[in-house]
């Protein structure tokens, strides 16, 4: 049923690896644990140093040594990812889409006045890493192994300037549902998430730090996450929490477009381009509050929900927009986001034809 794709690993004799003598999988139901808790056996770093990557390696999952005068802890010079690995019914292991994730590190990466990583480097160490930790992936209905490669900067030095060291590390964790339950979201009019030339369009830590202690006021209101709103005027939707934005509003899809304050998703792409493939209406554009509180009277907002790798469909059942909320339809009434959710989990665990090539076997 896969799609496969033969990677040829130039870096595959440069990685020194440390197997763990002591494997802890056995300590674990990986069917059944926190999200972002519990981590595999094994961890890859590769270093960067003198204008060039120079050492990679995997070894056991291991605390970090560094000095309190790290230049990312200060300066938020940091950049992430997040993917997912899948193991198929007959033990089959893949990725969603790695090399998405790959390009926009590198992106995120040139924004951030980091180097790029190396495709060998990311993605050889990205499976030899799979193929140590493979006893680590659920194979429960909604499981994955979460996959988080970030790129610091480790130059020990107060003073603001672009590190000239760094470290890029690939560790993972197995994972279940991201929100245990749908959730409901506050339109955001005071707090920014990022603003027309920022960084909101590439994964810097700095984006996340920032959005929590808004999150926190939307929690204390009953809230799970707040929709961020453009920093200019307030009226029209960008985000949801960590996530990009979905309506179904009439019978059309509808997400708000790409721009510097929005990050290019690769679960937002993959909804997208099955929508369209099923011949359904899509529109990328400007989404006002206005729209929304119009088009909810109307009785026209038949679905909302947030896409994300470690969310994958969020159902949003209600929205708040300053003292009202304004409930949604039922999630069961959902004709196309649950279908687009059932629909991605086959893909990856390999249940139905991967006719887009999204999954990268590991062999
Ligand atoms: C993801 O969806 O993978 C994210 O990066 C969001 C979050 C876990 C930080």
């Amino acid at each position: 049923m896969f799609n496969t794709i033969d990677y040829i690993m130039t870096a595959n004799a440069d990685i020194k690896i440390e197997k763990t003598t002591q494997s802890r999988v056995k300590d674990y139901d990986v069917n059944n644990v926190p999200f972002g808790k519990c981590f595999s056996d094994h961890m890859f770093i590769a270093e960067y140093a003198d204008g060039k990557w120079n050492k990679a390696s995997i070894m056991p999952y291991q605390d970090m040594p560094m000095s309190y005068s790290m230049a990312a802890l200060h300066y938020g010079q940091a950049i992430f990812e997040g993917m997912k690995a899948y193991k198929s019914d007959s033990g089959e292991v893949s990725i969603f889409r790695p090399i998405d994730n790959f390009n926009r590190m590198n992106k995120s990466a040139i924004r951030m006045a980091m180097p790029e990583v190396p495709e060998e480097i990311f993605m050889g160490g990205l499976i030899e890493l799979l193929k140590l930790d493979s006893a680590w992936i659920p194979t429960s209905e909604t499981g994955s192994l979460y996959i988080r490669p970030f790129l610091i900067s480790t130059d020990e030095a107060i003073g603001v300037k672009a590190s000239e060291t760094y470290k890029f590390v690939i560790i993972t964790c197995p994972a279940g549902k991201y929100y245990a339950e749908p959730i409901k979201v506050l339109i955001e009019t005071n707090y920014i998430r990022a603003v027309q030339g920022g960084v909101g369009y590439v994964k810097a830590a700095g984006n996340y730090g920032r959005s929590l202690y808004p999150t926190k006021l939307a929690q204390q209101k009953g809230y799970q996450q707040v929709i961020w709103t453009d920093g200019a005027t307030h009226s029209f939707l960008e985000e949801s929490g960590t996530m990009n934005l979905m309506f179904v509003i009439g019978d059309t899809l509808v997400t708000p477009a790409l721009s510097d304050t929005i990050l290019d998703g690769i679960t937002r792409r993959s909804v997208l381009a099955l929508a369209r493939d099923w011949g359904m209406n899509v529109e990328e554009r400007k989404i006002s509050i206005q729209e929304i509180l119009d088009g909810h009277a109307k009785g026209l907002i038949k679905e909302a929900f947030g896409v994300g790798t470690a969310a994958t469909i969020a159902q949003i059942i209600g929205i708040g927009h300053v003292d009202n909320y304004y409930p949604l339809p039922a999630v069961e009434e959902r004709e196309f986001s649950n279908k687009i959710d059932v629909t991605l989990r086959n893909i990856r665990k390999g249940k139905v034809e991967d006719k887009m090539g999204w999954m990268f076997k590991v062999k």
